[in-house]
């Protein structure tokens, strides 16, 4: 039977070298939604996302994209599959213009794909054309998120994983963030984000993972996690 989900994640265990951070973690992503993880510094929300993408070691469980188990696949092929990790953290190549840039994004395409592509996220956010020869690093900060997030939706990811998008911006930089996360979903990908903006994720979200100490211990529809005292005094602020 085909599986509705695009992304399933059993039983997962993921770590460090000798040491797993996250235990039997399990949840499934469905296709073309929007997934925020929340929880306290430490939890294993990074440790999550860069686990899904390869990056860190997997001790044991099991990630399937499109019911294809990903055991054994490095980021690269990873990305080859179908799946784009944006890290914490902005601006590779401060340096470069926002062109060169998009041409190092590229660098996983074969080379006759390359423009297309280019002409693809710049089409979908216009500010990098209109800037495409100014230096990345003198992009204000929501703007170098953008070109991140560009960079790594060249490789048509059907699954984009962000970490802390909003991390560093501005409070008026906020709604630009999550509008184009929308932006996105609304081109068909699939997005999973780590976020400290517990709120405006949550006003964009399908679904809400809240991880603590290296485990899942809530999932559900942002109204029903928002609704939960524990959520509300820890993450909400009520
Ligand atoms: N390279 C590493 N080697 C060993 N342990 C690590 C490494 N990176 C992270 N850890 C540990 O893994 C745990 C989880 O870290 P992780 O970065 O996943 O948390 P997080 O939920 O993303 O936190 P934050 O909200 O601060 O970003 C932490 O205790 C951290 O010290
Ligand atoms: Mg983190």
């Amino acid at each position: 039977m085909a599986d509705a989900a695009l992304l399933r994640v059993d039983g997962l265990s993921a770590g460090y070298a000798e040491t797993p951070i996250i235990v039997d973690v399990s949840f499934g992503l469905a296709r073309g939604s929007i997934t925020t993880v929340i929880g306290g510094n430490g939890a294993g929300k990074s440790t999550l996302l860069r686990a899904i993408y390869g990056l860190n070691r997997q001790f044991g469980g099991d990630i399937r994209l499109d019911g294809r188990s990903l055991r054994g696949h490095d980021p690269a092929m990873r990305l080859a599959a179908g799946i784009g990790l944006v890290p914490q953290g902005r601006c590779n190549f401060p340096r470069l213009s926002v062109r060169e840039n998009l041409e190092l994004g590229a660098h996983s395409l074969p080379l006759r794909r390359v423009p297309a592509a280019i002409d693809r996220v710049v089409a979908l956010f216009p500010m990098l054309g209109r800037k495409s020869r100014t230096m990345a690093g003198n992009l204000s900060g929501g703007e170098q998120q953008i070109l991140e997030t560009a960079m790594v939706l060249e490789a048509e990811p059907k699954l984009l994983l962000l970490d802390e998008p909003s991390l560093g911006l501005s409070p008026l930089m906020l709604g630009e963030v999550f509008a184009t996360i929308r932006t996105m979903r609304d081109a068909g990908v699939t997005v999973m984000m780590v976020e400290q903006n517990v709120r405006g994720a949550m006003a964009v979200s399908d679904t809400v993972i809240v991880m603590e100490l290296g485990t899942k211990t809530l999932e559900g529809p942002p109204a029903e996690i928002g609704n939960d005292p524990r959520i509300k005094a820890a993450y909400l602020g009520a």
